[in-house]
């Protein structure tokens, strides 16, 4: 087991439909693009169109990653889409990826950790590859959270976009991995007391709906700011490296003053941070491997680099991951 590290070996991205201006959600609800931009660095979002599932979307992300890893549907032998917004409350929502893919192999199965979704399914991708219960994972993070936001309520509908950001991770024996490539360590914490502060109003055994999207946003941010900058430092100390070392800090999109809060207290420079906050606003777990798939696409992000994630979304679920991409 020691001697495995799951390797990114693709990645892959896919944003709905057009992108919707500030100006053009302010035509329908008390905002403005200047309240927008200056509390969070929101400039537009995609919204996903009407019938497009969050399947689609997570399907064609995962159809790029595989062909940037060069690889066939049935090179996968598990499958994990981190998502809070599924097509069907059952069955996951990776199964639907997995016939729509034409994968007929392994497993495939959603974890439900909203914004921290993608953090938790590299974990477990990264326990089955490690185990060799499996050899190549895609692990997506996919939403449609346009459909559980309440387009009324000016304090969260302007936050989130809908998207969509696949890797495969292939499991790499030492010998065949000479730059040390992989996932290093994943920290992840949990704090249901904070359950009521950013959650979805409804569900199958309490309303009987899929309920609308809720948040305390002041108490969300005060959070965020301290606990992701706790896990950060948790893992960079666990596995001997200081922020200096770190070539990207690619962490989740929610907010542009909780990313450079975060950049401050990493003490890295600005270009050493990748924002794409102002373009795809919030979407939730798919915001990580969005905004990494676009940084390796535009050739800042290189095999061999270090990097850190880190997210909080709703639970509360907190945490970090380093990997050498
Ligand atoms: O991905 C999961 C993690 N989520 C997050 O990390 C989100 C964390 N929270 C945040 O990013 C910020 O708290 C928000 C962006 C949600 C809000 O920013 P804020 O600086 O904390 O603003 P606020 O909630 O303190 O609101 C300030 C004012 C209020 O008016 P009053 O009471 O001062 O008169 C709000 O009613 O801004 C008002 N406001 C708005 N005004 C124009 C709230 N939303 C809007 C809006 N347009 N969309």
């Amino acid at each position: 087991m020691q001697d495995i590290k799951s390797v990114i070996i693709g990645t892959g991205s896919y944003l709905p439909g057009t992108p919707v201006s500030n100006d053009k959600l302010a035509e329908t609800v008390d905002t403005s693009h200047e309240w927008i931009v200056e509390r969070t660095g929101i400039h537009q979002r995609y919204f996903a169109k009407k019938g497009q599932g969050t399947s689609d979307l997570a399907t064609k992300a995962a159809q790029e990653a595989l062909e940037n890893a060069n690889l066939q549907p049935n090179d996968i032998d598990l499958i994990i889409v981190a998502t809070a917004s599924p097509d069907n409350t059952f069955p996951a929502c990776a199964t639907r990826v997995q016939h729509k893919l034409g994968n007929t192999k392994g497993l495939a199965f959603d974890v439900a950790a909203v914004c921290a979704g993608y953090l938790l399914g590299l974990n477990v991708a990264d326990s089955f590859l490690r185990l060799g219960k499996a050899k190549r994972a895609l692990v997506i993070g996919a939403e449609t959270i346009s459909n559980l936001l309440d387009m009324e309520d000016r304090t969260t509908c302007v936050l989130f976009g809908d998207g969509a950001g696949a890797v495969v991770l292939e499991a790499t024996e030492a010998k065949d991995n000479p730059q040390n490539r992989g996932l290093i360590g994943v920290d992840l914490e949990s704090d249901g007391r904070y359950f009521d502060i950013l959650h979805a109003d409804g569900g199958p055994s309490s309303t009987g709906s899929v309920g609308k999207l809720r948040m305390t946003g002041q108490e969300v941010f005060k959070h965020a700011v301290t606990k992701l900058a706790k896990s950060a430092k948790t893992t960079l100390k666990k596995y001997k490296v200081s922020p200096d070392e770190l070539d990207w800090l690619i962490p989740h999109q929610a907010n542009a003053r909780i990313i450079e809060g975060m950049r401050r207290k990493l003490d890295m420079d600005e270009s050493k941070v990748i924002v794409t906050v102002a373009q795809h606003a919030n979407t939730s777990a798919a915001s990580i491997p969005l905004a990494l798939h676009e940084a390796v696409k535009s050739g800042k992000v290189k095999e061999g680099d270090l990097i850190l994630h880190e997210a909080i979304g709703g639970g509360l679920v907190w945490g970090s991951a380093l990997l050498r991409f």
